[in-house]
């Protein structure tokens, strides 16, 4: 798993396999940030975890670092690559390393609000419902297949904070029955169109 920063969704995915609702386990923990909370949650838990500086660049990693998350996800013989607030977009090398298993969960019911602050993007333009998606990660930003989402109401006097809160109680269900049903095999995906999830 991939994130920058609390590790919210790393605790629920983490908590779903202690539980057995997941037949998996979280290899190592990669952080960009080197005091994130993902990386503290992994390391209370027992789970291999690791900082690997970024680069120079803002919103990406560069060639060197590249190399380096990749060799770590493979040196912990990572199947799938779950990002859980992984703040850096993804491409190139690391997308044809890890083809079709790299997996997101983004704060807003794409294809509405990609990119940064979904809930903020969401409140802004005044939807009245929004919620979280977990999708394939391809080349775009916040556009792969989309495997399973969940809606979430805006409410009168929500605020950023308060919106983001309730898409985080649905970012906490969703993903991790979306990444069980995916490592038992049960989502077939078929180019943009996948079936065998649903609520
Ligand atoms: C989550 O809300 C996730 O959807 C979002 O970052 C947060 C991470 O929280 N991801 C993105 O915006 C990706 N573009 P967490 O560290 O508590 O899991």
């Amino acid at each position: 798993m991939l994130g920058s920063g609390k590790g919210s969704n790393f605790v629920a995915i983490a908590e779903a396999i202690a539980a057995g609702r997941i037949p998996a386990r979280v290899s190592v923990v990669v952080s960009d940030v080197p005091d994130a909370g993902i990386l503290k949650h992994a390391a209370d838990r027992g789970i291999p975890s690791r900082h690997i500086a970024p680069g120079a660049f803002r919103t990406k990693l560069d060639e060197a670092a590249e190399a380096a998350f990749i060799a770590a996800l493979r040196e912990a013989r990572a199947d799938w690559v779950l990002l859980a607030g992984f703040m850096r977009i993804l491409k190139g090398e690391f997308l044809r390393a890890y083809e079709g298993r790299v997996i997101n969960i983004h704060p807003s019911l794409l294809p509405s609000f990609p990119g940064l602050a979904a809930w903020k993007q969401a409140l802004d333009y005044g939807v009245k419902v929004t919620g979280c998606t977990v999708h394939l990660v391809d080349q775009g930003v916040d556009t792969g297949a989309i495997l399973g989402q969940q809606a979430v109401p805006v409410r009168d006097g929500d605020t950023a904070e308060t919106l983001h809160a309730r898409i985080q109680d649905a970012e906490r269900a969703l993903y991790p029955e979306v990444v069980a049903a995916l490592v038992r095999g049960e989502i077939r995906v078929r180019g943009r169109l996948t079936t065998g999830f649903s609520r």
